[in-house]
């Protein structure tokens, strides 16, 4: 994605700035879905070499933006939430794909290479690394995940894992 403003190009200050653009939509609005969409494009304009990022949602954490009565059987999975990128599959099913994997583990996954995780679910076939964060409520609970692609192999790396958990607990303050 073509970044339209200059982001600084060490890790530490990068992700420093980008926690506290989150932070302060965060304090700005309380339109949760406006501010995942708004985070989404801040990250995809301010990382380089990505070509996807975004949220997704476990509807039942997310009562107020998901009809539970109507999707009463997939309150349960993941569910595409604002992003930028080419068009991504809908559903994923707990403990599938990195998305469901970080979530059934609660756990960061940071896959050099998509291609030999298993189970990978490929949405745009440009993508060969992936990191995917798990974003917790107050509660503790994992309602989603922050999912970033590259086109790149090992793209990312500890200094991003490090920096996107702060971007993602400044994220949690709105769960
Ligand atoms: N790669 C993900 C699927 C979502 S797309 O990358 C947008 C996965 O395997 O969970």
């Amino acid at each position: 994605m073509t970044p339209t403003i200059t982001y600084p190009t060490d890790k530490k200050e990068l992700y420093h700035l980008l926690e506290g653009q989150v932070a302060a939509m965060a304090e700005g609005t309380p339109h949760l879905m406006s501010n995942f969409a708004n985070i989404s494009a801040v990250l995809g304009s301010a990382l380089t070499d990505i070509n996807w990022v975004g949220f997704y949602l476990i509807p039942k954490h997310f009562p107020n933006y998901f009809d539970l009565e109507k999707i009463a059987e997939k309150k349960d999975l993941l569910i595409v939430g604002p992003f930028q990128g080419l068009p991504a599959c809908v559903e994923i099913k707990i403990g599938k794909g990195v998305c469901g994997t970080a979530v059934a583990e609660d756990a960061v996954m940071l896959v050099p290479n998509v291609h030999e995780f298993p189970g990978h679910i490929a949405c745009d076939c440009a993508s060969n690394s992936e990191i995917v964060l798990p974003l917790h409520n107050k509660n503790g609970d994992v309602v989603g995940v922050l999912d970033i692609d590259s086109p790149s192999l090992s793209r990312f790396d500890e200094a991003d894992k490090e920096g996107l958990l702060k971007v993602a607990n400044a994220i949690e303050k709105m769960l």
